[in-house]
């Protein structure tokens, strides 16, 4: 079995295990898939395993920017994962995965994000899950009124945004997510976003501080994302929505876990939000550590054992200092808590040692290892984007 960087000659076998892997694709989807692959062939961001001339796997890395703490870093989401049918069960899967992380890291990202169709795969390879995919079902006309006698909002600004609006957007977004200390949701690359800005089904408007993005459901609305830096920017948005209401009864939205908007609504009681899980992986410990964002009330200095079967660079003894808001991992020495990589994942991504304790991802240590830990990583992950 060889593993090689596949090439625009091998998207024919591609999209066909593809199939195999995940259903039918319409021949439209196909062309926006070819349109959305196409580039990433010859940044060697899409490897395969073959069998002599037969692809027998595939593993896909997206480049995107993923905010920590309100810091942007560098993060390889892995997508389009499969094994071709009759060679499943053989250890390819595990095979691709490993190929997956070494390229990861040699394309510079510090960490990477999946969404898993399964977990033993994953968790057995470092991924841990870390965040969620939040889905709520509100009503259109309790939208529509949000912004209602309130002077600020209709006096924001909104602009409807076509392809060339992407890196206006793009700069929006790090605005946004550094001013609210978001951590997990993701940036594409502007060639992508141009792509999804040309869609003329998805109705996109900007503001200075804020972005929504939605479209038609059948006779409802789904919101691809909603997101403002002020109270003023996030009613405007969502009362935009829900000008929608006449014909739409209800707005299927993806929201931040604490979104304002569920602070907003004049009435909430029992609500259903649907989660999709995402699995999160250090891929360059120290330089994960560097670049993610930290309270700025917060210090710590604990020394902390890892063990990475897969990548070895990140085992070790790690000294990990926060202050200021930043934080730095050297080669240390002494009593700590040991994780495997998972475990220092799903810690990084803010799941309590509490948690970590009693799975088994992390043993040793003290319960003032724990609490530092804790209230240095402590975040609640989200992504507004699926891949
Ligand atoms: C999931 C998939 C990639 C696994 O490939 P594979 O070559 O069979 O995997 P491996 O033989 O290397 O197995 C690796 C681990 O995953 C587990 N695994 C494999 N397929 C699984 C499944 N369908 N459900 C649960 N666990 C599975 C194996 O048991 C093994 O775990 P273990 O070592 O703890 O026993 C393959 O079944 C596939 O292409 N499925 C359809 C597409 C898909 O779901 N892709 C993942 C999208 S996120």
């Amino acid at each position: 079995m060889d593993i090689r960087d596949l090439t625009a000659d091998d998207l024919d076998a591609v999209l066909d295990i593809r199939k195999r892997a995940f259903g039918p694709i319409s021949s439209g989807n196909a062309d926006i898939w070819r349109q959305m692959v196409g580039p990433l062939l010859s940044e060697g961001r899409y490897i395969g395993v073959l069998d002599g001339p037969r692809l027998v796997a595939t593993s896909r890395i997206n480049a995107y920017t993923q905010w920590w703490h309100g810091r942007p870093l560098s993060m390889g989401g892995v997508a389009g994962v499969t094994v071709a049918p009759e060679d499943r069960g053989r250890g390819i899967g595990r095979t691709i995965m490993r190929a997956t992380i070494e390229r990861a890291a040699e394309l510079g990202h510090v960490a990477s994000a999946l969404y898993p169709a399964t977990t033993p795969l994953y968790r057995g390879m470092g991924w841990e899950h870390a965040g969620g995919l939040n889905k709520i079902t509100l009503p259109t006309e309790a939208l529509r009124t949000l912004a209602a006698g309130d002077a600020r909002a209709a006096g924001v600004k909104l602009r409807r945004m076509g392809p060339d609006d992407a890196p206006e957007l793009m700069a929006t977004m790090a605005r946004v997510y550094a001013l609210t200390r978001a951590s997990g949701p993701l940036c594409y690359d502007e060639r992508t976003w141009r792509l999804w800005l040309a869609d003329d089904d998805d109705f996109c408007y900007i503001a200075d501080d804020g972005f929504v993005i939605y479209r038609w459901s059948g006779r409802d609305i789904e919101v691809d994302g909603c997101v403002a830096g002020s109270e003023a920017t996030t009613r405007a948005l969502w009362s935009l929505v829900g000008t929608a209401s006449s014909v739409a009864k209800s707005v299927t939205a993806v929201i931040e876990p604490n979104d304002p908007v569920l602070w907003l609504l004049r009435e909430r009681s029992n609500e259903e939000i649907r989660q999709t899980r995402w699995m999160f992986r250090l891929i360059d410990l120290p330089a994960a550590v560097a670049r993610r964002g930290f309270p700025s009330g917060v210090s710590l200095d604990t020394v902390v054992h890892v063990e990475d079967p897969q990548r070895p660079a990140n085992s070790g003894s790690w000294r990990l200092e926060v202050s200021s808001g930043s934080g730095t991992a050297t080669a240390g020495s002494g009593d700590g808590p040991t994780f495997t990589v998972g475990g220092l994942s799903a810690l990084f991504a803010g799941v309590p040692t509490a948690t970590l304790r009693r799975t088994g991802l992390v043993t040793g240590g003290s319960a003032e290892d724990d609490e530092a830990l804790d209230s240095a990583f402590h975040c609640t992950p989200y992504m507004i984007d699926y891949f």
